[in-house]
């Protein structure tokens, strides 16, 4: 069987260098060793969390520019818009009608939103959220999946995807993939300006695409202690150098290990860690900004990456169907 990767974003917000580490650089390492690799903006599961349409308009655009600056190769990869493909909302369909309603109950998205709950549990939840996992699974079963890189938080998402896939194929024909996870084994969380995970929801980020000046500066804003330049420091829980862990080579890191060990001054770490950060982003910039302007390319492109990906769909759920009775009349 052919080995087939397939990851989807959730177009929110706007790429920042935990992405790049912990999703972007690792993804697309991986698309060698695969027959075939799809990577796509889930559009659609952004919806789920936000209203508001500038937002995720932004958001579609700068993650595509993120994934597509860092060498994302549309050649290689299949590389589309979730909505562009219509097939993966019609097999969201069907799978919700094999779906127990019992399994979605226990999902960990859905859980933690009632439990902040007091008197009506389904304040707030809508039916996107509460569905959210069959929309996953119709992503992956869509393209007969082989592979589906994850973080641990999604983990539970493949297992479902797993269990809907297996009560498909027993009620009617054995016509589905069942995916295996492939779980990033450490997680290498990347920490932010305060030293908690990088994360919007936080507001520590350093952003991805920025230019030299911002990332300059953002990179000066790290919370250090007080420790004066001379007194020796230590590498353990410090955010500069776990940084500078995610870019330098070995090399460079042991030589930061010993000016830790002389003393060096946090304001020259800081520029150590901007130098470092700054000579891998650099290319990835100037790709970003020949792309950015070019909004007519990178539609045709999507529209072109959907057109293939559309190709394999329609054939897929043509069987699906077919299999359900929803075919030709005979
Ligand atoms: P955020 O926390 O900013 O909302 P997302 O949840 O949208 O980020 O994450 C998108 C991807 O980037 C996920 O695969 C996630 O594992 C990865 N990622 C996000 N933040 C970090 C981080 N600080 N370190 C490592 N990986 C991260
Ligand atoms: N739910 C995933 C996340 O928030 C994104 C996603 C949507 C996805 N569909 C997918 C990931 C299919 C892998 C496979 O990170």
């Amino acid at each position: 069987m052919k080995k087939r990767i397939l990851t989807g974003i959730t177009t929110t917000g706007i790429p920042h260098i935990g992405n790049y580490v912990g999703a972007i650089r690792p993804a697309l390492s991986m698309v060698e060793d695969a027959d075939e690799s799809f990577f796509f903006l889930a559009d659609y599961h952004s919806i789920i969390k936000n209203n508001d349409p500038t937002n995720i308009l932004n958001s579609v655009k700068s993650i595509a520019l993120a994934w597509l600056s860092c060498g994302l190769d549309p050649n290689k990869s299949y590389f589309y818009k979730q909505s562009d493909v219509p097939e993966i909302m019609e097999l969201s369909w069907i799978l919700n009608c094999v779906t127990a309603k019992g399994l979605m109950n226990r999902a960990h998205a859905y859980k933690s939103a009632t439990s902040l709950n007091d008197n009506d549990p389904d304040k707030g939840i809508t039916m996107g959220l509460f569905s959210y996992p069959v929309l996953m699974a119709a992503d992956i079963l869509m393209f007969d999946s082989t592979h589906v890189p994850v973080g641990l938080d999604q983990v539970q998402h493949l297992e479902m995807t797993r269990d809907i896939a297996a009560r498909f194929n027993h009620l009617y024909k054995s016509v589905l993939t069942l995916p295996e996870p492939m779980i990033k084994e450490k997680e290498n969380v990347v920490p932010g300006l305060d030293g908690r995970k990088m994360s919007k929801s936080y507001g520590n980020v350093i952003p991805l695409l920025e230019n030299e000046k911002n990332l300059k500066k953002s990179i000066m804003k790290i919370v250090t202690n007080s420790l004066e330049p001379g007194v020796p420091k230590e590498t353990e829980n410090c955010t500069i150098y776990n940084l500078y862990k995610n870019f330098a080579d070995k090399s460079d890191i042991s030589a930061f290990e010993t000016s830790y060990k002389e003393g060096i001054s946090w304001g020259e770490a800081k520029e150590k860690l901007f130098q470092v950060i700054n000579a891998e982003l650099m290319p990835i910039r100037s790709k970003y900004l020949e792309l950015e302007k070019d909004t007519d390319y990178i539609n045709d492109l999507l529209s072109d990456g959907a057109k293939k990906a559309r190709s394999l769909a329609k054939t897929k759920i043509l069987e699906i169907k077919e299999v359900t009775g929803i075919t030709k009349i005979t």
